[in-house]
């Protein structure tokens, strides 16, 4: 990703959770005003609190009867700052998407609290709900099933006005969609041409322009290049920093290629069956590891420098990822960690920065859910 933009440092250092300063608003008008609000640069946008999703396992056809729960997401706090990117990795099945989906209230929330400028979402109605549908969009991962095959790129973008005609009143889309395809790069004489006229990569940007349309101020990004030619990626992820700068925006950006999430993310969380393993910035992360889990991630990325290569320690892990219907007790990586101890299976290690770097003025004083956090030498490409 070398030809890729230098991204901006200016976010590192921020904590991973704050105070919540929630805001009770006496009128559904003071609370779409405060929605609506300006949030500062480096300030919380969006703050999510023991973040839970169980699906339940039913049994029967007739009388359908509860017999476990797939843990998706179980028990999850971040903070999303103004104008950063929070890259969240992990390995298939860990709960990503299930985030991505609770964030944008697509799935109902098990448990837990999402607070966008200090009101919790989950219990917002009316017209405020609504207000937060329009400041938090979503970019999928697919382009090629993302976008319906039969309605043209104008509908598409503009679809979106039909619930929001405050954004674009009806005269005035046919420009604003132009504008938009302009802006993500595309022709805007292209307007009444269909998905399959537009390659991968173009039809990304239609996503991301359809994803802009309402001017929001978050957008929920779940693999959005994964499904593209590596060449197009970085077309991609540069026009998404491109836009970051130019709007002002917020992103989580979900992804399984740690290079491109390093390169685009201030801060990165990584997951693992369910819960936050490791969060800081992508110094601290990628260089200064502490989670076993991460340290094993990271040492599975290809290296291509023989030199680098030499000497490095690769870790293999062990069996499968366990089933989130039926985790491991204390710690959920300790039935594949090499440094398990009676400890692990007794407490669940909680996400705090580790005791013995406590007040250190040290990369590997971040956030760690490890009894045993300790940096380790990893070499790797990311
Ligand atoms: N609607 C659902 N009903 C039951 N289980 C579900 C549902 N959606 C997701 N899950 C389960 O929840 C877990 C987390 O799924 P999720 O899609 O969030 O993972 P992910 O990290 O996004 O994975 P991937 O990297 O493959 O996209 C998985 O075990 C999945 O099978
Ligand atoms: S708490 Fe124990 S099992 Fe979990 S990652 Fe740390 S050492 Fe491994
Ligand atoms: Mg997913």
């Amino acid at each position: 990703m070398a030809e890729l933009d230098k991204k901006d440092e200016s976010m590192d250092a921020t904590p991973n959770v704050t105070e919540v300063e929630t805001v009770e608003a006496a009128t559904e008008e003071a609370a779409v005003a405060a929605l609506d609000a300006p949030v500062e640069r480096g300030e919380p946008i969006l703050q999510v609190r023991n973040l839970v999703k169980h699906f339940p396992l039913t049994q029967g056809i007739l009388f359908k009867r509860q017999i476990g729960a797939v843990k998706a997401v179980d028990g999850i706090s971040f903070d999303l700052y103004q104008g950063e990117t929070l890259g969240i990795v992990g390995e298939s099945g860990c709960g990503k998407s299930t985030v991505a989906k609770l964030l944008m209230m697509l799935e109902k929330a098990t448990s837990g609290e999402i607070f966008y400028k200090g009101q919790d979402i989950t219990k917002l109605s009316g017209r405020a709900l609504k207000a937060v549908r329009r400041n938090i969009q979503m970019v999928f991962q697919d382009p090629y099933t993302s976008l319906n095959p039969r309605m043209t790129v104008g509908d598409i973008i503009g679809e979106t006005f039909e619930i929001h005609p405050e954004v674009a009143p009806k005269g005035d889309r046919r420009r604003k969609v132009q504008d938009l395809l302009d802006v993500v790069g595309l022709n805007p004489e292209y307007i009444n041409r269909y998905p399959h006229q537009f390659s991968g990569g173009q039809r990304q940007r239609i996503g991301i322009a359809r994803g802009l349309a309402l001017n929001p101020e978050i957008i929920i990004c779940d693999e959005p290049v994964s499904a593209l030619d590596v060449s197009v990626q970085a077309q991609v992820i540069n026009l998404m920093e491109k836009l970051q700068n130019e709007f002002n925006l917020s992103y989580l950006f979900i992804a399984h290629d740690l290079s491109i999430v390093r390169h685009i993310s201030d801060r990165v969380g990584v997951m693992y069956l369910g819960k936050m393993a490791e969060i800081g910035t992508d110094t601290e992360i990628y260089d200064h590891p502490t989670h076993p889990y991460t340290q094993a991630l990271l040492s599975a990325v290809p290296v291509p420098d023989p030199e680098s290569r030499e000497g490095r320690e690769r870790i293999i892990l062990t069996g499968d990822v366990p089933s989130p219907a039926n985790p491991p007790s204390g710690c959920r990586f300790r039935t594949r960690c090499w440094k398990a101890e009676d400890k692990c299976a007794q407490e669940v290690p909680l996400l705090a920065v580790p005791e013995r770097f406590k007040g250190e003025d040290t990369p590997a004083a971040h956030e760690s859910a490890c009894h045993f956090a300790e940096e380790k030498d990893v070499v790797h490409a990311a």
